[in-house]
C-alpha cells in the first residue's frame, strides 16, 4: 500500500495512535496534552490506504531551530519507513523555512527501557546525535536532548 505524507491536523487519529502505544504514551493527562497539540501545532500525517497511521508535531522556538514535539507511528506499521518519511518531510520544510538544527527530546539512556532504546536507535539512524542528558527535565527520570544539523 502507498504511503503518503501530508501537512495537516488529525487529533482523533493522534488519540488512537497514542492509545496503541501504552509503553511509550501511558500517562492519560500527557496524551490529552498531545491530542490538544495535534489540533494546534504544525502537524504532519502519514497515511496508508486512507488511514492515518503516523503523526509528527513540530515546534519552532527560534527561527534557526525546529523541534519534533511528538512523533508516533501505529505499532502495526513500525519498522516500515513511516517514521523516517515523517522526519524527511518535516526536515525538508524546516530547512526550506530557514531552520539549521532539529531537536528532539526523549527518555535518556540511563533509564533502562527497551522501547525507548529503540526510539533512540531510530533517531540515531536518522542522523541525530545525543547532546546532553538531564534529570527531571520533563518527567521524573532522565531526558536526552538529541540534535541534527539540517
Ligand atoms: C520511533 C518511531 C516513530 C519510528 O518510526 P518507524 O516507522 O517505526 O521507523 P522506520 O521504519 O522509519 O525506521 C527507521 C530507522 O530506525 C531504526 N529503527 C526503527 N525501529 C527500531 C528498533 N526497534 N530498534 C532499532 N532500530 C530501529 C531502523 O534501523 C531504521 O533505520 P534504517 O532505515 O536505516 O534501517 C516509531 O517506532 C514509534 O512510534 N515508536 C513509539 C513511539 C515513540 O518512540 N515516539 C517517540 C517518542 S520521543
Amino acid at each position: 500500500m502507498t504511503l503518503t505524507i501530508t501537512r495537516g491536523q488529525d487529533p482523533e487519529a493522534t488519540r488512537r495512535i497514542l492509545a496503541g502505544l501504552p509503553s511509550w504514551f501511558g500517562i492519560p493527562a500527557a496524551n490529552e496534552h498531545y491530542v490538544t497539540a495535534a489540533g494546534e501545532k504544525d502537524s504532519y500525517l502519514a497515511r496508508v490506504g486512507g488511514a492515518t497511521v503516523g503523526v509528527a508535531l513540530v515546534d519552532r522556538h527560534f527561527p534557526e531551530t525546529a523541534e519534533i514535539h511528538l512523533i508516533a507511528v501505529a505499532p502495526e506499521h513500525h519498522g516500515s519507513g513511516v517514521g523516517s518519511a515523517l522526519v524527511d518531510a518535516l526536515e525538508s520544510d524546516a530547512r526550506a523555512d530557514g531552520a539549521r538544527l532539529l531537536e528532539v527530546k526523549t527518555v535518556g539512556p540511563s533509564h533502562d527501557d527497551e522501547g525507548y532504546a529503540a526510539t533512540r536507535a531510530f533517531y540515531l539512524a536518522r542522523g541525530f546525535l545525543p547532546l546532553e542528558e538531564f534529570q527531571r527535565l520533563d518527567w521524573d527520570g532522565p531526558t536526552v536532548i538529541m540534535v541534527k544539523p539540517l
